[in-house]
């Protein structure tokens, strides 16, 4: 039986998706990109969900990039639906009602870089390389590089990395804000320990809300944002999760939270 392009660990619903072409770096092509959307798809609709984690197979990648062999001879027409549904998969990993986090463990490149941006933060490991190099194949990047790379980093900083193509190292990629977190790569393992921990650990439906009130937010002018945020909090206090955190507090132990609904 062929292996699956992408594989799914879950630890109390702090779901841990691997990409799986390790002979090809993990570059996307459309079966991974369908396999992707498939298992989004799922978990999208799971109130027991708290965080996904997504990163690569092996020990070199992350995501080399799109899959070069497969879009070498495609069409105008070919290249625009390729684009189409791999912009709609990142979408839906970025609409995910909680909080979805990249562990960049290699090269990140072009379609990976992309993928990661997509994501709502990302950690890597001190082996990481990152770039959008597709202007050296005689391409703009197409899973919203252009779009989602000057939103994190800045017009500036992205149209540097985008026009010369250059591949920056982990460190570089955390001080311009591209990564939020960078650590030794054997100890990107213990750092995901953690992360499950930190992730699983909180109110769920706090979690949900807060990633909601960042991105619908950030749309929006900044009197309707503070109006959506006043709304998720006081929403908040509806359900049972705000009394029994606030109640754990001064009870002096450990809050004991159900899943989101
Ligand atoms: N698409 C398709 N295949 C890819 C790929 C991609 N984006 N990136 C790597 N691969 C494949 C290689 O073709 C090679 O396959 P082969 O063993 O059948 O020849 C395999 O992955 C290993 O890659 P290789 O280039 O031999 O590894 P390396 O360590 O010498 O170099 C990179 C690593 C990442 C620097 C290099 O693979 C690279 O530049 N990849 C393309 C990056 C890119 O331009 N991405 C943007 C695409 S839009």
């Amino acid at each position: 039986m062929e292996e699956a392009l992408v594989l799914q660990e879950d630890t109390a619903g702090v779901v841990r998706l691997t990409l799986n072409r390790p002979r090809a770096l993990n570059a996307l092509n459309s079966e991974l990109l369908g396999e992707l959307d498939a298992a989004l798809a799922a978990l999208e609709a799971r109130g027991d969900l708290r965080a996904v984690l997504i990163t690569g197979a092996g020990d070199k990648a992350f995501v080399a990039g799109a899959d070069i062999a497969e879009m070498r001879d495609k069409t105008p027409d070919q290249a625009r639906r390729f684009a189409v549904n791999a912009l709609a998969t990142l979408k839906r990993l970025e609409r995910l009602p909680v909080p979805v986090v990249a562990l960049v463990n290699g090269y990140c490149l072009g379609g990976g870089c992309e993928l990661a941006l997509a994501c709502d933060w990302a950690v890597a490991g001190d082996n990481a390389v990152f770039g959008q190099p597709e202007v050296g194949l005689g391409v703009i990047p197409g899973f919203g590089g252009t779009q989602r790379l000057p939103r994190r980093v800045g017009p500036a900083m992205a149209l540097d990395l985008i026009t010369t193509g250059r591949r920056i190292d982990a460190a570089e990629a955390l001080r311009i804000g591209l990564v939020n977190r960078v650590v030794p790569r054997e100890e990107l393992e213990t750092l995901v320990d953690e992360l499950t921990g930190q992730l699983g650990a909180n109110g769920p439906q706090a979690v949900r809300a807060a990633k909601q009130a960042v991105h619908d937010g950030m749309n929006q002018p900044l009197d309707s944002a503070l109006a959506l945020e006043t709304s998720l909090f006081a929403l908040g206090f509806a359900g049972t999760e705000q009394h029994e955190g606030m109640s754990a507090f001064v009870e002096k132990r450990p809050a004991r939270f159900g899943d989101a609904g």
